[in-house]
């Protein structure tokens, strides 16, 4: 079974579903959020103040074009399947890749606090910019993901389980 990337809007739980999804099926996790910070050795609001979100946005292609090739269940960053050049990559790659859709309501409330405050595309924004930014993004998610799961209400255990389900029955 090829392993699973998954995308989707912050706040969506992509890290914690990842996580839980790699546990179930006994495989190796990687976050690209964190192996960007890894690969920069600073935290990913520092580089975006120092450096702008371009300049960003090219480690993340070329680390996503990394992590590729390897068989890591993979949590993507919010916007990473939104550029077209890693679209491409993920449209090409033989692995599901799977959409975690959230109501607005869902996102704002996981991503309230310092989960916030974290995130530098969220700087400045109120929760009506979010809802239109993610709002912008739905149709890049769509064409990207071979099968999208709603979160809604739903335990990171139980999208899991959903998860799996659908690539048993993909086999
Ligand atoms: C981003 C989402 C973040 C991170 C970066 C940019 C975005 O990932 O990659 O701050 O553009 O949506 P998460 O979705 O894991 O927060």
């Amino acid at each position: 079974m090829n392993n699973p990337i998954l995308i989707g809007f912050m706040g969506a739980g992509k890290t914690t579903v990842g996580q839980e999804l790699a546990k179930e099926l006994n495989q190796p996790f990687c976050d690209l959020d964190h192996a960007i910070e890894e690969h920069l050795g600073q935290s990913i609001p520092s580089y975006f103040e120092a450096q702008g979100e371009t300049a960003f946005r090219e480690v993340e292609k070329e680390r996503l074009a990394a992590h590729l090739s390897t068989e890591n269940v993979l949590a993507t960053g919010g916007g990473t399947a939104c550029q077209k050049a890693n679209q491409m990559l993920l449209i090409e790659d033989e692995r599901p890749v799977i959409w975690l859709s959230a109501s607005d309501e869902t996102t704002i409330a996981n991503l309230s606090g310092e989960d916030w405050a974290k995130r530098p595309i969220l700087a400045d924004k109120t929760p009506r910019d979010v809802s239109n930014l993610k709002a912008s993004r739905e149709d890049a998610y769509r064409q990207t993901a071979d099968i999208v799961i709603n979160v809604d209400q739903k335990s990171s255990k139980a999208i899991a389980q959903e998860i799996i389900s659908y690539l048993q029955s993909n086999q």
